[in-house]
């Protein structure tokens, strides 16, 4: 347990002095911003299935690029928040989603996944990208994600792909050895941790050679979101 506090400690200090030149990082351009755009091509997909406006929760939101093109997007969304355990990056998040006048700001917590502050079957869709891998208890947090996630709704997370060779030695080896006490979980680990939060239609998709990543999806069983 005080091992699990360290880890997540360790991930709020990295963050937190990574925060000011985090968008103009190669790590940024090259991976984070291409996997929001898959997250919005998931998303379209998603609104496809499901008419109404739906409600959006982005778990780790960092400095709220996702949450920025949600917002400006011509999504139906309806509530749109973000999280994080990093405070500056919580500042970050919510001055860049204040910059472009609209009529929806998002609302950006300063909260830790394991312990969301939301009720049950809160959300329609659950956004988690290249934050998991600093769990230290990722099963429990994917039972909690489902938690907050209403029947029918979708959880769409997006980290390294460290299964082949390339991935196994930019995340296993070299971000492994920057960032410390990081797990990035295996395509089949991830699937499991899916299966065993009651999750159903359970997919991958892995894009990007140089800086693999995978995206995992698994939908609550039951009505429509
Ligand atoms: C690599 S950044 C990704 C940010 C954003 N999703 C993106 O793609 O640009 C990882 C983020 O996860 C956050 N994070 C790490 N551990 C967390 C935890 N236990 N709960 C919530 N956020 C966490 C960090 O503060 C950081 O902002």
């Amino acid at each position: 347990m005080q091992d699990s506090q360290q880890t997540k400690d360790r991930a709020k200090h990295f963050f937190g002095s990574w925060a000011g030149s985090y968008d103009r990082s190669l790590l940024n351009f090259f991976l984070f911003e291409p996997s929001c755009f898959v997250f919005l091509e998931e998303l379209v997909r998603f609104q496809q299935d499901h008419a109404q406006p739906f409600d959006v929760l982005d778990i780790g939101c960092g400095t709220g690029t996702l949450l920025d093109l949600m917002r400006s997007s011509n999504l139906q969304v309806g509530q749109l928040a973000g999280l994080d355990y990093t405070m500056e990056m919580c500042v970050l998040a919510r001055s860049k989603c204040r910059n472009v006048e609209s009529s929806q700001f998002p609302s950006i917590l300063h909260a830790d996944s394991e312990r969301l502050p939301f009720a049950d079957a809160s959300f329609d869709v659950i956004t988690c990208g290249h934050s998991f891998h600093h769990y230290p208890r990722q099963a429990a947090v994917v039972r909690e994600f489902r938690r907050v996630l209403r029947s029918g709704g979708r959880l769409m997370l997006i980290d390294g792909f460290r299964d082949n060779a390339v991935g196994w030695v930019v995340y296993d080896v070299i971000i492994a050895s920057i960032e410390k006490s990081v797990h990035h979980a295996s395509w089949s680990l991830m699937r499991k941790y899916f299966q065993e939060a009651g999750l159903v239609d359970v997919t991958h998709r892995k894009f990007n050679f140089w800086f693999p990543a995978f995206l995992t999806m698994g939908t609550v069983p039951g009505g429509s979101a």
